[in-house]
């Protein structure tokens, strides 16, 4: 496990997308596991600069809500098409997410993983790191789910959403998330952590037990991981060396 301290969020953003460019330069056609959520947005925002060929670059998303449309602004396709996918190269057709109005939840799960099997896996996959451990909406839990299914979100999980939702009842409960062992056979897993507040769970994740309670905590267990965090975020963590 390699962790790369970076100043700010600015620098974490740069050193992401380096990591991401090399990829793409090494292999034109890499699959990219994508995240959303707000550590990623500046990544995003760097890579677009760049000027990159996405063109047979293929990506796959961790999670999607269920029950939301993708023309609603909160739904993590929108997310994905309005901070990186409308300004790259990238072809329609190589793009993947769960779809979250997919009525059969479960056939929906088996066509994600169906998907990420026809892909050859994924090259790289970025992760944000949720305040509960959660990697993906894999939520704290007696086990870790290997593949793509249905979760209930957490009481902490729905609470760090509410930012971005005007009422908390609009706040989706269930997601579909992209499994624990698909993460776990990416080439390369790169987490990106900013922030005092995840300081503690950081910590956790990288020097506590592995357990499905903190899911992050299975990263210990791969062997090309590159953690980018601001010093803030290791406060903890440094603490213990
Ligand atoms: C998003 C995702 C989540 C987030 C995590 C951190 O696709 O899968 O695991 O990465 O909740 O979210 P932020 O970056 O908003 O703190």
């Amino acid at each position: 496990m390699e962790i790369i301290e970076v100043k700010n969020y600015d620098e974490l953003s740069t050193v992401t997308a380096d990591l991401i460019e090399k990829q793409i330069k090494m292999k034109e056609d890499s699959v990219l596991g994508l995240a959303t959520g707000s550590s990623p947005v500046g990544t995003y925002k760097e890579l677009i600069k760049r000027n990159l060929d996405f063109s047979k670059v293929r990506t796959i998303n961790l999670d999607e809500y269920r029950g939301l449309a993708p023309d609603n602004k909160q739904s993590y396709i929108y997310f994905m098409r309005d901070n990186l996918f409308n300004h790259v190269n990238i072809k329609d057709e190589n793009i993947n997410i769960p779809n979250g109005l997919a009525e059969e939840g479960f056939e929906e799960c088996l066509r994600y993983d169906k998907c990420i099997e026809d892909l050859g896996g994924i090259d790289l996959q970025l992760l944000g790191l949720g305040l509960n451990g959660h990697i993906g909406f894999n939520e704290p839990n007696t086990e870790f789910v290997k593949g793509t299914h249905v979760v209930t979100l957490s009481q902490s999980t729905i609470d760090a959403n509410s930012r971005f939702f005007e009422n908390y009842e609009e706040i989706p409960r269930e997601a579909i998330t992209m499994g624990i062992k698909s993460i776990m056979d990416a080439g390369h897993i790169v987490l990106i952590v900013n922030g005092a507040k995840k300081a503690s769970i950081l910590k956790d994740a990288l020097c506590g037990p592995i357990t499905p309670n903190v899911q992050a905590s299975i990263l210990q267990l791969h062997n090309n991981v590159t953690i980018v965090a601001d010093k803030e975020a290791l406060s903890e963590l440094k603490k213990t060396f």
